[in-house]
């Protein structure tokens, strides 16, 4: 079984990118597995870094054991939400045991405006780039105007879950090619 360790960059109860996960994983391949990570974490200190907090150590456990990482998230401000690069943080500590080192990624999100998205997952990609991640360029997904998208039980049109079951296609085929667990 594939294993995808999955970020979730919201933690509204009613979040477009928790809607978006849903959508993912209900067309993602048989032999694949979502593990979704806990952002609701400490907030990241050195100080706590030798008395690694324990629901931190779960989630890196998680990740070590993943055969890959997918990161859903919002745009705050045009960069990441606190809570994910919170966790990002974490994870890649102590200084030389980063759980990311080697995984293949993908990043999408779902965002309120008509221009969302693209400069949380560049700025994903530069920090995934330094923490030797693997991210996959194409196919894009970015949902822009969600409220428009997803209807009253979370559900997207066809045409959407057609992209998103190509998106979910290629990014196996993704982690199976650059895979280096
Ligand atoms: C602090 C904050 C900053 C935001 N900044 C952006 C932004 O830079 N670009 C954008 O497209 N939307 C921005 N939004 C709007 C989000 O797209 C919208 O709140 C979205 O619903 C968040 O995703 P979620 O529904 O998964 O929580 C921001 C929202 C918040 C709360």
């Amino acid at each position: 079984m594939m294993k995808i360790a999955v970020f979730v960059g919201s933690l509204q109860q009613k979040s477009f990118n928790k809607m978006l996960a849903k959508n993912l994983e209900s067309v993602k391949p048989d032999d694949m597995e979502f593990q979704y990570i806990d952002l609701n974490l400490p907030l990241y200190n050195q100080d706590l870094e030798a008395d690694y907090p324990a629901v931190v150590q779960k989630q890196k456990d998680i990740v070590r054991q993943a055969d890959g990482i997918l990161v859903i998230t919002p745009e705050y401000n045009r960069s990441l939400p606190g809570v994910l690069k919170n966790a990002l943080d974490w994870i890649s500590r102590p200084y030389g045991d980063s759980a990311f080192n080697g995984k293949p990624a993908g990043v999408v999100g779902a965002g309120l405006h008509h221009v969302s998205g693209a400069i949380v997952q560049a700025d994903f990609r530069h920090i995934a780039a330094f923490l030797n991640m693997n991210v996959m360029g194409q196919p894009e997904v970015h949902i822009n105007s969600a409220a428009e998208r997803f209807d009253e039980d979370g559900r997207m049109s066809d045409d959407d879950m057609r992209r998103l079951g190509e998106y979910m296609d290629t990014f196996s085929e993704w982690v199976t090619t650059r895979g280096s667990k």
